[in-house]
């Protein structure tokens, strides 16, 4: 299984912060917002992962996550020369993803909750077809908007509809199969002169090869896309970790836990951050006792010991 992170586009809505600036480099309270995105990644196992983005910022990611060695994974970078749309990574990625499975997830968005990393690793696991991932928001026009029938089973799919069939959005995290990038390359541009994610859904629902996992009330899903969903995301991420003193996607500690980082590499990322909030986190991770108790799994469970999902 390969992974993509989307971290192109206009970020328009965020202006002017974004005029000199990348919105997944902003800040969500105390790390960059991709940070989020890569974290989920990690955490589903994945561990060759292609970050996209356009021709001017795609060296700042380079510059802030290098190739990876640091967190024990392998990380790519390819342009997208314009934002042609979300399932144009498939056709950009096209090399690296091969002949294996692919899981996307967009630069922006923000997943939060118990159980997630199991939901995540059982999707990744053994992958056929395409999984998406359902979430009940209050104005479902702005998403893509999934309809049930009364025994669960998806009957439609709709790109921002003006009346939507259920409350359901397709969140921005997408896991396919190989075939997606053949889906990719014969879609057609919207009026909206993108290639279309829905669209892409849509083809796996006519062949019945698409399952909609529903993420319940416990999860927060969040995009950082606007100003105001941005602040409402640094605060609840600000909430979470003062409240636990526990950080929500830390990359350093994530590959500690998945056991790509012995505990002195972590302990001399810590140091070599200075003197700041960040490093000593990661300082006190590495001398934390009993820390496994926190992800449900000792530390010798197979399950946090992931290997790489092929
Ligand atoms: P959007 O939020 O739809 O677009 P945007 O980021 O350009 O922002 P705005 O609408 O304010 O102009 O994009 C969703 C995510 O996908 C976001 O993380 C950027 C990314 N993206 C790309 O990288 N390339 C693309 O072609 C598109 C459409 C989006």
């Amino acid at each position: 299984m390969k992974g993509i992170i989307l971290a192109g586009g206009n970020g328009t809505r965020l202006s002017p912060s974004t005029n000199s600036m990348n919105k997944h480099l902003l800040a969500v309270y105390d790390k960059p917002m991709i940070y989020y995105p890569l974290s989920m990644l990690m955490l589903a196992g994945i561990k060759k992962i292609m970050i996209i983005s356009t021709p001017e910022d795609l060296p700042r990611f380079k510059q802030l996550l290098g190739d990876g060695t640091s967190l024990g994974i392998s990380l790519h970078f390819k342009i997208q020369e314009e934002p042609r749309g979300i399932p144009d990574a498939f056709i950009v990625a096209e090399d690296f993803i091969g002949e294996d499975n692919v899981t996307l997830i967009l630069g922006d968005n923000i997943f939060y909750g118990q159980g997630l990393t199991d939901i995540l690793r059982k999707a990744v696991k053994n992958h056929s077809g395409a999984t998406v991932f359902g979430y009940r928001v209050k104005d479902p026009k702005r998403f893509g908007v999934v309809e049930f029938d009364d025994n669960q089973k998806v009957v439609s799919l709709e790109e921002k509809p003006e009346e939507p069939k259920s409350d359901f959005a397709v969140t921005g995290l997408y896991i396919y199969d190989n075939k997606v990038i053949n889906i990719a390359k014969k879609l057609q541009f919207s009026d909206r002169a993108e290639l279309e994610i829905t669209d892409v859904n849509k083809k796996y629902l006519e062949n019945d090869r698409l399952d909609v996992e529903l993420l319940g009330r416990g999860f927060a899903w969040l995009d950082a896309g606007t100003h105001d969903a941005l602040f409402e995301a640094s605060e609840f991420i600000k909430n979470i970790e003062q409240r636990q003193g526990f950080k929500v996607a830390c990359i350093e500690e994530i590959a500690y836990y998945m056991g790509y980082l012995p505990k002195e590499k972590l302990l001399e990322i810590g140091e070599s951050m200075g003197n700041n909030d960040y490093g000593k986190y990661l300082i006190d991770i590495s001398s934390r006792k009993h820390v496994e108790q926190y992800w449900g799994v000792s530390d010798h469970h197979p399950s946090l010991r992931v290997v790489e999902n092929e």
